[in-house]
């Protein structure tokens, strides 16, 4: 993306923009303001949150107690003052509007202006629906949902240049159990994307529906699942999560283009849709169905190697069952085979069941992504893991 455009054509991040970052303290917000005052020596206004007066950040800094959330939030604010950008931190609640107005009325007196907007505030969903009451969903569809209604009110008339949602790829998938208003919460975003854009609230709308990031604020958001199932998500999370620079780069081409709602996902986003129809609590291990159409074994770089002896053929069938394909060759990638998190953690929390092999690491597909390695894997747990694993397929 160009790094400045001129208002009559489609805008960029302006150099010396002023920018309104919504969860401006948080994990993605706050790393995204500074990348803004690094390239573009932005002026910004960061909502959410709050900080110790200034006067207190040296003492504050030079404590080893200080909690490591409070040291990311000064560092990070530092850093924006260091590279040149100038920033306000504007506490208050994105769902309500007279706050909104609040922030919006700062960055319009401290800095003259505002050219757009990035919506990052949110929190994660957790616990199952069944067990969920109202205020529980709509703490978590509030930042979003009424979060993008109070910035449109405080925006009026102000021609900006761009407002990015930052929305999920479970506004595709649904997201795992416990879930739902997440879900919800961001598949509203990327309708009202659409939407906003027709009604010309900027001259650019677009919601951004993330895949995880490396970021790891969220962990307490994976309650609703089993420890196994939680590891397992946190190991996909360090194998597929997008780095900063990636989502960086990612966004930037949201932006460049022109489109309400863009996508951006490290895996099949089609597949995972299509799996996560079967990911419910009550299904997992259910992968493997054998009545499954199968499909041919795609082309891939390395050659097919047949699996040998009875473990390999063993494991090579229950993962072609589990991929729908007719066969799978011994040095075969998991997730080259358009493997990933949702159907990764059915299988290996299927293994585990079935072979009581608890022992079983939930990454271990991670660390073992060819039927050769997880063989390995599975010989050095001793033979009684290898032999269920053969009596069951056989
Ligand atoms: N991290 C990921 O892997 C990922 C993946 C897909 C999409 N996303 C989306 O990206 C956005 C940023 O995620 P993140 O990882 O940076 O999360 P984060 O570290 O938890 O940051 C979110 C920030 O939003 C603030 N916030 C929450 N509710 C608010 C409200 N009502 N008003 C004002 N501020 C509010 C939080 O403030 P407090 O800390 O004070 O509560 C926090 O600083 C979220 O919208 C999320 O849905 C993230």
């Amino acid at each position: 993306v160009a790094p400045f455009a001129p208002r009559d054509e489609r805008p960029g991040f302006r150099d010396r923009g002023v920018y309104l970052v919504t969860g401006g303290l948080g994990g993605i917000g706050l790393a995204m303001a500074e990348r803004l005052a690094r390239d573009h020596a932005a002026r910004l206004v960061l909502m959410g949150g709050s900080l110790p007066p200034r006067e207190e950040w040296e003492s504050l800094l030079a404590r080893s107690s200080l909690p490591a959330g409070l040291r990311r939030r000064l560092d990070g604010v530092t850093r924006i003052v260091e590279a040149a950008g100038e920033v306000e931190v504007v506490p208050g609640d994105v769902a309500d509007e007279a706050d909104v107005a609040a922030a919006v009325r700062t960055a319009i007196e401290r800095f003259g202006r505002l050219d757009g907007v990035l919506h990052a505030a949110g929190v994660p969903g957790d616990g199952l629906l069944q067990l969920k009451h109202r205020e529980d969903a709509e703490r978590v569809m509030a930042p979003k949902v009424h979060g993008v209604r109070s910035i449109e009110a405080a925006v009026a008339g102000l021609d900006l240049d761009l407002v990015v949602l930052f929305s999920s790829i479970t506004s595709f998938t649904g997201g795992g159990p416990g879930q739902a208003d997440y879900c919800a919460a961001n598949a509203f975003l990327d309708a009202y994307a659409h939407d906003a854009m027709a009604r010309g609230v900027a001259r650019q709308v677009v919601s951004v529906s993330w895949c995880e990031w490396t970021w790891n604020a969220w962990s307490d958001g994976m309650k609703a699942f089993d420890p196994a199932a939680r590891s397992f998500f946190e190991a996909n999370r360090a194998c597929f999560g997008l780095s900063f620079e990636e989502g960086w780069g990612a966004l930037a081409r949201a932006i460049a283009s022109g489109q309400a709602h863009i996508a951006v996902s490290t895996q099949d986003l089609d597949k995972m849709a299509e799996l996560s129809v079967h990911f419910r609590t009550d299904t997992v291990g259910t992968s493997v169905r054998p009545d499954a159409v199968r499909h041919e074994r795609p082309d891939l770089p390395s050659p097919y190697v047949a699996p040998e002896g009875p473990v390999e053929t063993a494991i090579a069938e229950l993962w072609a069952a589990a991929l729908g394909l007719t066969e799978i060759g011994a040095t075969d990638d998991f997730f080259e085979l358009g493997g990933n998190s949702l159907l990764g953690v059915d299988l290996v929390s299927r293994l585990r069941k079935q072979f009581e092999r608890p022992e079983l690491p939930p990454r271990v597909l991670y660390e073992a992504p060819t039927v050769r390695e997880f063989a390995d894997r599975m010989a050095g747990l001793g033979p009684s893991g290898a032999q269920a694993l053969v009596e069951v397929v056989t």
